[in-house]
Formats: structure tokens, C-alpha cells, sequence
């Protein structure tokens, strides 16, 4: 087994979309699916964009996908080689994890043909390609080769016009958004044939080869986000530069974040898999954060949630703290937008997103689900309720900076957050029977909507205001946040070292995932929210009071962990990937 090698043999139409996610390659910027050259928008082909949003209508304002640059379909007559047309005699996808680069290899009666691509991990905005053909017998075939701008989009169309041109072997696609924005991608050709047509985005021609030849293409694809930016030329030679640069890139990035699990060859193929999707996840250069789907398609909208925080930052902080600077800037530069949620919800401070984009105002809609028999739209109140996004970013800025102690960040901007996340919860928070207490909050487990005294929301609160209070200065401010959080009410463990992840939620249903999961009337029906049917039960969608025990861990002993662990882990549903 190759532990830096993830391959699948055989192609199945049921697996498109999976392996499009689980071969992806980008570089925190970009992300492209892990498809095959035939494949079409129905494929879900996608050359998604993070940082660059469009709104259509009144629908989803999401990520943008570009045309697809490595567009090819060969042909002989009336003979498709493309494996969702004809079964080749072998086929095989992989992804080599040690330096990011996809490949495939697909063995038809008359040719063989290779592929691979990748995305230079600290460059923007450019991506490489290469395809080969290899014949196994004197034939002849036709080749149509290019851009196809028939996107693939879930809230589309977001390009209110489009235009491609050509210019000798270079295909310019320009396309302006719904929102303005003119973008393009000039996509750069190499090919052996003197003798083409062109047609709306594509190269046609004719190869023929003698057994053993072997015809090359190459891409260079660069996207242009602003107007007055140009696409460098590049020559064949710089293929090779350019491959052996992101090798070198990468192989440091590992250096850095490998872990050795001895003995156990799956386990360490696991760890490496995982560890690929983060570090195609960080960009240098590009000051922005990851979001929840990282750049892997636009499905959550390309929008950035706690994950970033909770999940992704501490990997970088460790492996790479330039790229968790740019995470916690991020939170730094949306500032803005989170104080205009705050006011427009009636808070002081700042209300960070559930889902933030590009300026920090709230992504996530009022109806985040669907009923799958009505298809009729489900209230949740996941933007307005889950605040404990606030005290999570709080989170991630004190570890780095007890980390890294680069204490620099807090004077950047960091310090202003934690500042107004706490002005936030005090004017969220109710005076109730002498506590401060938030009423009316939804935690993690997104299953249980508008709780009170929820667990974890209240005890990163108080860690977070607590962070604040450590940086700032004598004053008044000090000292009234001093009050609040020396009144904040926080559930303690029982007699049993349990704490209630809500408060009621020990009197709730005492049921399992199972018998919960077996009251389904449609398998895909939302399992929270007013009618859901783990609503009225102790079942949890993902870990909450578990997840508080871990990030706070200091102020836990172990026996108050393993009681909690061995008490939630059974309602555990683990309905978020987020859960394990
Ligand atoms: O942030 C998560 C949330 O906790 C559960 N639903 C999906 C979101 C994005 O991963």
C-alpha cells in the first residue's frame, strides 16, 4: 500500500461526485474537482474560486465555478473514447498526496491516455495541465480540446454575459458577474498540429500515430479576478520549473505536519489523506479564510463558518502560523461586517456571521433546509442563534497568540475583536435570578434550536471575555466586563460530573440514534427544528458539551470528561462530519 497515494481502478457513473471531492486538488484559492477531461457540467466539473462570490436573484449568493479549462474528447468516427460512453479495457484516478497532483490513466483497444494536473500550491491563480495519448497500434483519431463554459452552478447563472475568444492557441474566457464583476481566464495550449479548427471554446483536429507514438497537450490556465491584471506567457520548459517548484513547496509543507502512526499502514494512510486537504487548503498569498467545504465546489455557498476556527486554525498555527495569520485577519478585516449583523439584530458589538463571506455580513438565510417531501423551505435560526461563533473566533486568536506568541495580531485588529465579541455577549445576555444567562441560543448541535443556558455557548463566552480581560488595559471597560463575567452563569457538573448540554435537556426523551433514526418518515427528513425528530429527545446532532471538554480541556478533570464522554457519545448522531 502507498500511503501517499489515494487510487481508485475502475469507473463507476455512481461515483462521479464523490471522487470529484475526494480527488481534489487546489490551493486555497483554487480548487479543482477530481473529474474526468470528458466530463460535463452534469459531472459536476468545477473550477471553483473562493473569495469571489455572485448573487443571482434572489437565490444563493455563492463561490463562483469558471469554466473548465482541460476540457477533451477524442474520437474515432463515431467511437467516444470517454468512460461514460465506452468501458475501457482498464481505468484508474489517483492522487498523489506527498505533492498534490491528480492523475488518471485509461487503456481503450487502440490507446492509452494519461492525464494529470495540479495547482501550483503558492502561486494565485494558475493551474497545469497535461494530457498524453499513447497508441497501442498504428490509428487515428480526432481530438477536440479546450475551454467549456457551460458551468456547472447550484444558485446560477452567475455570469450575466460571457465571451470567449481566441488568439492563435491561447482561448480567453471574460465573463461579468451578476454583482459587476468582470473576471477571465486565459487558458495557454500547447499541441502538435499546425491544422485546427476553432469552434466556441475548442481546438478540432486530427492525430494520427504509428504504435508506440505518444501526442502531448499542455495547459496553462491563469484566472484574472481584476481588470487591469494580465496573464503571464508561459513556455513549455516552464512546466517542468513550475512542477518541480510545487513538489518542492510541498514536500516543506509536509515536513512540517507529517505525523508517524506506527504499525498500522491504513491508519497512516488516513492521517496523510486527511492532512492533503488541509495543507491544499492554505494560501500565502491570499488573505482570506477556508471555507466549511474548503474549494472543493460552492456547495455551503463557499461560505466560512466555526470550522475555520475550531477546525482548521490550530492545524495551521502549528504547521504554519503565516497561513493562521491570514485565517484570524480574515476575522480581523470582516470586523465591520460583523458589527452591522450585530446592529441590525439590536446587539452592541459584534455578531459574526454563521456564514461569512467576503465582506463579513451574514450568508445564511432564514431557511437553511428543505422538507424533502414538500420541498417546502424549514425555519432555522442558525444565523440568528448560534452565537457561540463569536467566542470561537476568540478562541482561535488566544491560542495562536499563546502559541506563536505573536502578539502583534491583537494589536492588528485582534485585540478589537475580542472587544467587541465581548460588548456582544453582554448585550445578548439577560439578567435572570441574579446570572447573567443566554436565553435563546442554539449550540453546536444544531438539532436542538433555542435552548437556554446552553453549555458550550456559555462557557466559551466566558473564556472569550476572559481572553479580552487579559489584554486590556485598567479602565472601565475592564472592570465592567470583569462584572459581567464574574455573574455569568455557566452550568456546572452534577453530583455525577455531568453538565446539562441545556438547560431541560435531561428531562428530554432518553432514546438512541436508532430508535430516533426509525421514526423517520423520509429518510432525508431534517432530524431538528420544530417538528424534527430529535428535537424532542436527548439525540444530538454532533458533539457539544464533548467538544467544550476538548477546547477548554484545562479546566476539566478526567473523570468529568469520561463522564460526559460515555454519557453523550450513545446520542451522539454525528449528523455533521464536524462531530468525530
Ligand atoms: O459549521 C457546521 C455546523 O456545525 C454543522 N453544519 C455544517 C456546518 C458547516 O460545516
Amino acid at each position: 500500500m502507498d500511503k501517499f497515494k489515494l487510487v481508485r481502478s475502475n469507473f463507476d457513473k455512481d461515483n462521479v461526485v464523490s471522487y470529484g471531492n475526494m480527488f481534489l486538488i487546489g490551493n486555497g484559492h483554487l480548487g479543482y474537482r477530481g473529474t474526468l477531461e470528458e466530463f460535463n457540467k452534469s459531472e459536476m466539473v468545477g473550477l471553483n474560486v473562493v473569495g469571489l462570490y455572485d448573487r443571482y436573484k434572489k437565490l444563493w449568493r455563492e463561490s463562483i465555478n469558471m469554466p473548465n479549462p482541460f476540457k477533451v474528447i477524442l474520437s474515432n468516427d463515431s467511437y467516444l473514447y470517454s468512460v461514460l460512453e465506452n468501458k475501457p479495457i482498464e481505468h484508474s484516478q489517483s492522487l498523489d498526496l506527498k505533492h498534490a497532483v491528480f492523475s488518471r490513466h485509461t487503456e481503450y483497444e487502440e490507446i492509452i491516455i494519461d492525464s494529470e494536473r495540479f495547482i501550483p500550491i503558492t502561486k494565485q491563480n494558475l493551474l497545469l495541465f497535461k494530457y498524453t495519448i499513447t497508441a497501442k497500434c498504428d490509428t487515428k483519431f480526432h481530438v477536440s480540446l479546450g475551454t467549456d463554459d457551460d458551468i456547472y452552478e447550484i444558485n446560477g447563472p452567475h455570469f450575466k454575459s460571457k465571451k470567449i475568444l481566441h488568439r492563435g492557441r491561447k482561448i480567453e474566457f471574460r465573463g461579468k458577474t451578476n454583482e459587476q464583476k468582470n473576471v477571465s481566464e486565459v487558458n495557454q495550449y500547447y499541441f502538435n498540429n499546425q491544422d485546427f479548427e476553432y469552434d466556441n471554446g475548442m481546438f478540432d483536429f486530427d492525430v494520427e500515430l504509428k504504435q508506440n507514438e505518444t501526442y502531448e497537450i499542455i495547459c496553462y490556465s491563469t484566472i484574472l479576478e481584476n481588470e487591469n491584471d494580465e496573464a503571464q506567457n508561459y513556455t513549455l520548459a516552464q512546466y517542468k520549473k513550475i512542477k518541480d517548484l510545487h513538489f518542492k513547496d510541498l514536500e516543506s509543507r509536509w515536513d512540517k505536519a507529517y505525523i508517524e502512526i506506527g504499525g498500522n499502514d491504513e491508519v497512516q494512510f488516513y492521517s496523510n489523506y486527511s492532512i492533503y486537504h488541509l495543507l491544499i487548503l492554505g494560501n500565502e498569498n491570499y488573505e482570506t479564510s477556508i471555507p466549511a467545504r474548503g474549494v472543493s465546489g460552492e456547495v455551503y455557498k463557499g461560505a466560512i463558518f466555526w470550522d475555520s476556527e475550531i477546525f482548521l486554525v490550530p492545524f495551521f498555527t502549528l504547521t504554519n502560523p503565516k497561513i493562521a495569520r491570514s485565517l484570524l485577519k480574515y476575522r480581523i478585516n470582516t470586523l465591520s461586517g460583523a458589527m452591522a449583523k450585530a446592529r441590525e439584530f439590536g446587539y452592541d458589538g459584534a455578531f459574526y456571521a454563521w456564514e461569512s463571506q467576503d465582506t463579513g455580513l451574514e450568508a445564511c438565510s432564514k431557511y437553511n433546509v428543505t422538507d424533502p417531501e414538500t420541498g417546502n423551505p424549514i425555519r432555522t435560526y442558525f444565523n440568528e442563534k448560534q452565537i457561540h461563533i463569536c467566542a470561537d473566533i476568540v478562541y482561535a486568536f488566544s491560542n495562536y497568540v499563546e502559541i506563536t506568541k505573536d502578539y502583534s495580531i491583537l494589536e492588528e485588529g485582534g485585540l478589537d475583536v475580542m472587544i467587541q465579541v465581548s460588548k456582544f455577549f453582554i448585550s445578548y445576555a439577560k439578567l435572570v435570578m441574579g446570572k447573567y444567562r443566554f436565553i435563546d441560543c442554539i449550540g453546536p448541535d444544531e438539532y436542538h434550536e433555542r435552548v437556554d443556558d446552553e453549555a458550550f455557548t456559555s462557557y466559551m463566552a466566558k473564556f472569550a471575555i476572559n481572553e479580552c480581560i487579559k489584554h486590556l488595559d485598567e479602565g472601565l471597560q475592564k472592570e465592567s466586563f470583569k462584572e459581567f463575567v464574574d455573574h455569568l452563569f455557566v452550568p456546572l457538573p452534577n453530583e455525577s460530573k455531568l453538565i446539562e448540554q441545556f438547560r431541560g435537556y435531561f428531562k428530554k426523551e432518553d432514546v438512541d440514534v436508532d430508535t430516533v433514526r426509525s421514526r423517520l418518515v423520509h429518510e432525508n427528513d431534517y432530524w431538528g427544528s420544530k417538528n424534527g425528530v430529535a428535537t424532542p429527545t436527548r439525540v444530538i446532532k454532533q458533539a457539544d458539551v464533548i467538544a467544550l471538554l476538548v477546547l477548554l480541556n484545562k479546566e476539566f478533570d478526567k473523570e468529568t470528561m469520561k463522564a460526559n464522554f460515555d454519557f453523550y457519545y450513545p446520542y451522539t448522531e454525528h449528523g455533521s462530519s464536524l462531530s468525530s
